[in-house]
């Protein structure tokens, strides 16, 4: 398996498959790899000739400095991982961050029609724009056939669907569902650095958004919402940051519920100073 930590080295060698009619498709992702990761690499391999894993701690998307520097970089191990899965069908981008942003480390302005301004938007600000830079230059430099992100991070994978309508990326975005462990916690390179007692109580925050969607039938979002900030409340150790229920397109709050529309319900928890979101469907 190649790891190329250079876009040269990396574009020559997709120009060469390309000449040979090969299909790319692109995985990206900020390494320590879990089962969530591999198993779109599985869908991408089984839809694409070859597959870019690219593994890339971007800075400009951190708006936590601690964060930033405490994000798990495990290269050796996910390449073992990712050689777990294929040794000769996946290439690893693993670019330096001089490699991506030459020595202007900062992010472009987007506007992705207020997708931007909701949730995740308001809490993290400017998030959306480093990852709007950040796979722009990657579609930029692999240019891909199809792209697979993860439903976890719902908002961000409606946000790149927008960033490749307004740019005519000619790329095809493929969201996956969120994988989750046997009980029930969403998969997330952030889960290696939850101490025990707060590994025991995250399966609460899965429990609650499936309680949600229960409730959906019968009760009102606002209704809902308050069930859930009280459930928060009484709880000992996880802190609550947002719980919404939402239009599935627009991402805004429901204000009446339609029968034509599909909604979500999203949700971001603190857990010690980890922050973990998740979502689920409601119709
Ligand atoms: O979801 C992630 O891991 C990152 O936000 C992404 C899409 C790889 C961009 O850095």
């Amino acid at each position: 398996m190649e790891v190329y930590s250079e876009k040269q080295g990396i574009r020559i060698a997709i120009d060469a498959f390309k000449a040979k009619k090969l299909t790319i498709g692109m995985v990206p992702t900020m390494g320590a790899l879990h089962e969530g990761h591999l198993q779109l690499v599985k869908k991408a391999l089984l839809e694409n000739d070859r597959v870019v894993v690219s593994i890339f701690v971007n800075p400009t998307q951190f708006n936590n400095n601690e964060d930033l520097i405490k994000y798990p970089r495990t290269l050796d191990r996910d390449v073992a991982l990712l050689k777990t899965v294929s040794k000769t069908n996946i290439m690893v981008y693993a670019p330096t961050v001089d490699d991506i942003y030459e020595g202007n480390t900062v992010s472009q302005t987007f506007d992705f029609d207020g997708l931007e301004f909701e949730m995740e938007g308001k809490f993290r600000s400017g998030h959306f724009d480093g990852v709007g830079t950040i796979v722009k230059r990657f579609f930029d430099i692999v240019k891909p056939h199809k792209a697979y992100f993860g439903e976890k991070d719902f908002q961000q994978l409606a946000i790149i669907k927008k960033l490749v309508e307004k740019y005519n990326i000619p790329v095809k975005i493929i969201g996956c569902k969120i994988h989750r462990e046997a009980n029930g916690l969403a998969m997330s390179s952030r889960n290696t650095r939850l101490k025990a007692e707060y590994k025991e109580a995250v399966p609460f925050i899965y429990k609650i958004l499936k309680k949600a969607k229960e409730k959906f039938g019968t009760k009102s979002a606002n209704k809902i919402s308050e069930w859930v900030e009280k459930q928060f409340d009484n709880h000992d150790i996880l802190e609550l940051e947002y719980f919404i229920v939402a239009d599935a397109k627009t991402l805004k709050p429901i204000k009446r519920k339609s029968n034509k529309k599909a909604y979500r319900a999203f949700i971001a928890v603190y857990a010690d100073n980890i922050r973990l979101i998740d979502n689920i469907a409601l119709n």
